[in-house]
């Protein structure tokens, strides 16, 4: 084990820059426009065509976040029925101290940044073992990773930020090496119930490939738990999830040139218990057609005909767990809260071995 302090200190003389003014530590570079990207399918709409024209439809869940989307995501955040959020950064608040002595000092990758509220307890944690302080935020909405961005540098003199605007997929191929003596990517919210159990596998070989040996992964999941509790925190009282789910499609208009009646959908959210996932959909009212003028796509629509905007898979600690040892993420720690409803993992790249070679 390192001794926290010594090597905070050394590390320290060497990367601090203190007390630059904040716009002299902030850099956000726009990896293309993330949502037009020149990369593979995500390019210019095509995956919105290819979810609207197959059966059933979908559409891509990181659609849901242009500014709109997410200012109510962070308001779902405090929905009393919403737990995932409150759930986790309770874990972080009591951990994180641990984390940050685990890993030593730090370079912070953080995919799906948005507010970064959650991140504020990790760099509180490193703040006080005196480590420097480096962020990389990676968010497809500019806005809010800008503003939460400089809210951070105000708070934190020492902090250096170097934000992406992009997809966390392209991110993750154009991370350069850290300027620190270690990087810790990390994904909370559990926003990996975002992938389904093929694309969760990809998503893990893409954070191996981005990490070298020795380096971290810390991944929070929310957990299985009954139904009325999971259905509760997708239907909130208050409707803001599914102004939430409704809103995608005014982002389709703006980004589109579309012509979608939010009227004419409805909020549609239930837990399939045999997939272990929360769907969303929006379920059309009558008969109609839209048109998306700007990638020339007309889509027709029955009575109620469904999109599935959103899974949110529920995990298994212990299926998590043999997933991630499974792609040479190690998980060294695993916390839970007392009810045990959200889970928080660190996990290390280890070298690949000739046994993990052969299977
Ligand atoms: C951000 C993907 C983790 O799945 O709970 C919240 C998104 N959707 N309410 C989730 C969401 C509806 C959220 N993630």
């Amino acid at each position: 084990m390192r001794n926290p302090n010594q090597s905070a200190a050394s590390v320290s003389e060497t990367y601090h820059q203190q007390y630059a003014k904040p716009e002299e530590r902030l850099q956000i570079k726009q990896l293309v426009n993330p949502i037009a990207a020149s990369d593979a399918h995500i390019n210019a709409g095509n995956d919105v065509i290819q979810g609207l024209t197959q059966t059933p439809k979908s559409l891509p869940p990181h659609y849901f976040y242009d500014d709109r989307g997410s200012e109510l995501f962070e308001q779902i955040c405090d929905l009393p029925e919403y737990y995932p959020t409150r759930t986790e950064a309770s874990i972080l608040r009591q951990y994180a101290g641990e984390i940050a002595q685990i890993t030593g000092a730090c370079e912070l990758v953080e995919l799906g940044s948005g507010s970064s509220t959650k991140t504020r307890l990790l760099l509180d944690a490193y703040e006080a073992f005196d480590y420097p302080l480096s962020y990389l935020p990676i968010d497809v909405s500019a806005g809010i990773l800008e503003s939460s961005a400089r809210q951070l540098l105000l708070d934190y003199p020492s902090l250096q930020v170097q934000g992406l605007v992009s997809t966390y997929e392209f991110a993750l191929k154009q991370l350069i090496p850290p300027q620190l003596p270690t990087r810790m990517i990390f994904f909370l919210g559990s926003t990996l119930g975002n992938l389904n159990p093929q694309k969760c596998d990809v998503f893990f070989s893409q954070i191996t490939a981005a990490l070298k040996v020795g380096e971290y992964f810390l991944l929070g999941v929310d957990l299985q738990k009954s139904k009325q509790l999971l259905e509760a925190a997708y239907n909130d009282s208050q409707g803001v999830t599914a102004e939430f789910n409704l809103n995608i499609l005014e982002h389709l208009n703006q980004r589109f040139n579309g012509n979608f009646d939010t009227q004419l959908f409805k909020h549609w959210a239930f837990y399939n218990e045999k997939l272990n996932q929360i769907e969303m959909h929006l379920r059309s009212l009558k008969t109609h057609q839209v048109r998306l003028e700007e990638i020339d796509l007309t889509v027709f629509f029955e009575t109620d005909e469904t999109i599935m905007t959103e899974i949110s898979r529920k995990f298994d600690l212990d299926v998590i767990q043999q997933e991630l040892q499974a792609k040479g993420l190690k998980p060294l720690k695993v916390w839970t809260d007392s009810k045990r409803w959200f889970g928080l993992l660190l996990c290390q790249l280890q070298p690949t071995t000739f046994a993990s070679v052969a299977d």
